[in-house]
């Protein structure tokens, strides 16, 4: 039995039994069998024959014979110069071959947030950066290399985060990781390691990320949301459980560096389990924050209710967690600052390249305090070697040469365009419902009537249109009194489509 690789034309794998002169029917059946099965696809190009020769270790002629049968049979075809390939009517699908899929019958129309417009990815800047990254890489930028990423990316985010965004950032306590959604699972389990129990979270956000913290062992508890936004202040003290005792300090320490136990206190050190009460804020170790435009209501944190997180984990030794996901996207004003420019010590800045650019990417970082950089550094190496180098030199490419902001530019005037349309279209059309958190972003909030969520949601799906309510983002623990309201990403749809996706939402609407 031979088996072989060979590698010109096309990766070959055949499994040919017989030897001697049985070796030439042991090859043509294999390569039969491969045609009929389907695993060779019409049109395929074969190996030269002296490749195929050479790589099952037989003669020439063997292979060259082996082809002609097939030729001769109709299962394969041979042209001068265009090789050795598979006939496109040669294949006959396996018997067990499962029906194709069915085109999925989705919306005709899109307008759940989450997702930019990803017909305006800037392809043939992207390539471009591309080619350039990829023809400067020097060759040890293949390998396996720094968990926490390129250097060449983690530099460009240094530079670009502390000019738009204001944060501080060091490219040696930058991470990057396969989205926010990655890094706040390292997070999550370095919270755990270190002995934390529970991480506040918004009344409103994604599902998705209570569930990723209590996969990671933590407690997800709410804050109660109100106009001004996420109410920070119950954390400081006299809220439900409130952990303003440092009881709840995720470290163990309580009361800031220099008052715990170990190198320095603070952040610098491991302790026990958060132990405050087991309802509201009580017991946190770390709180979740989209500081810069909740998600999804929209509003910025307050200045006081910024002021208060950062106290908070000053005195009790907290982390907060600071989930920038659309930071850039803001239309009224200059976007508000990051909160970790006012105490990278105690904030972890959690960026995604999701929002500008595009989901699939799968790219985001952390930047890091410095007491937690080498945990969960630590984390990512040993668990896994995710983001691909080549989009990661690509993006730092794209950064340093212009072309990331010249496209979040462009973008923010194409939002800020949909938005308008939208507001003018509300007006117009439905003057009974209110878009809020419109300042920022490429979602708004529109405020239903109160007890008619569900059935405008129904009516959008007679419209052929997904939307979400905004009840699927109400933490299971919220106790404000339920809203209704849609969540609309009208960022979602291309260009082409927002038109008529405007329309259908608005006759969906009372
Ligand atoms: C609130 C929030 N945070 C973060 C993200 C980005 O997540 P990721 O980087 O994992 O794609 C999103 C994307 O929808 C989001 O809505």
């Amino acid at each position: 039995m031979v088996k072989s690789w060979a590698t010109f034309g096309v990766d070959l794998h055949v499994d040919v039994t017989g030897t001697g002169s049985g070796l030439r029917k042991g090859l043509t059946d294999a390569l039969r069998a491969a045609v009929r099965g389907g695993r060779l696809a019409p049109g395929t190009r074969l190996p030269s024959s002296r490749s195929l020769a050479a790589d099952l270790g037989i003669a020439r002629n063997t292979v060259a014979d082996a082809y002609a049968d097939l030729v001769a049979e109709g299962w394969l075809t041979a042209r001068q110069g265009s090789g050795t390939r598979v006939a496109e009517r040669a294949v006959v699908a396996p018997a067990s071959a499962p029906p194709r899929p069915r085109t999925p019958g989705g919306p005709a129309y899109d307008l759940v947030p989450g997702t930019p417009d990803l017909a305006s990815f800037p392809r043939a800047e992207w390539l471009k950066a591309s080619r350039r990254a990829l023809a400067a890489a020097p060759y040890d930028a293949l390998g396996y290399g720094d968990p926490r990423g390129r250097v060449e990316l983690r530099t460009a985010l240094a530079g670009y985060l502390a000019r738009a965004r204001g944060v501080r950032a060091d490219p040696e306590r930058i991470l990057i990781c396969s989205g926010f959604a990655h890094g706040l699972m390292l997070l999550g389990a370095v919270l755990r390691q270190r002995g934390a129990g529970a991480l506040a979270m918004e009344s409103y956000g994604l599902d998705v990320h209570w569930k990723l913290v209590e996969r990671a062992g933590l407690r997800s508890v709410n804050l109660p949301f109100d106009e001004l936004g996420t109410r920070t202040e119950e954390l400081t003290g006299g809220g439900p459980g409130g952990s303003g005792d440092g009881s709840g300090s995720w470290d163990g320490n309580g009361g800031g560096p220099g008052s715990g136990r170990g190198s320095g206190g603070g952040l610098g050190s491991r302790g026990r389990a958060g132990s405050g009460g087991k309802g509201g804020a009580g017991g946190v170790a770390a709180v979740l924050l989209t500081p810069a435009h909740q998600f999804p209501m929209g509003v910025p944190l307050h200045p006081d209710r910024r002021a208060a997180v950062v106290d908070w984990a000053r005195r009790t030794g907290g982390l907060i967690l600071e989930d920038d996901y659309d930071g850039e996207f803001r239309y009224d004003r200059q976007p508000v600052g990051a909160l970790q420019g006012l105490d990278p010590d105690h904030v972890v800045y959690m960026g995604t390249a999701s929002k500008a650019l595009a989901p699939g990417l799968r790219l985001g970082w952390l930047v890091l305090p410095p007491a937690l950089a080498a945990e969960v550094t630590a984390a990512k190496g040993g668990a896994d070697w995710s983001c691909g180098v080549l989009d990661q030199l690509t993006l730092a490419e794209f950064i340093t040469s212009g072309a990331y902001d010249r496209h979040v530019r462009a973008s923010r005037l194409r939002y800020r365009r949909r938005r308008d349309h939208l507001v003018s279209a509300l007006a117009a059309h439905a003057p009974s419902v209110t878009a809020t958190g419109i300042a920022a972003g490429f979602h708004a909030v529109l405020q239903l009537p109160p007890g008619t969520e569900q059935s405008v949601v129904r009516a959008a799906v007679w419209q052929g249109l997904a939307v979400h309510g905004l009840t699927r983002y109400r933490h299971p623990s919220a106790t404000a009194p339920p809203l209704d309201a849609l969540v609309v990403g009208y960022g979602t749809p291309t260009d082409s489509g927002w038109p008529g996706t405007l329309e259908a939402l608005v006759r969906a609407l009372p």
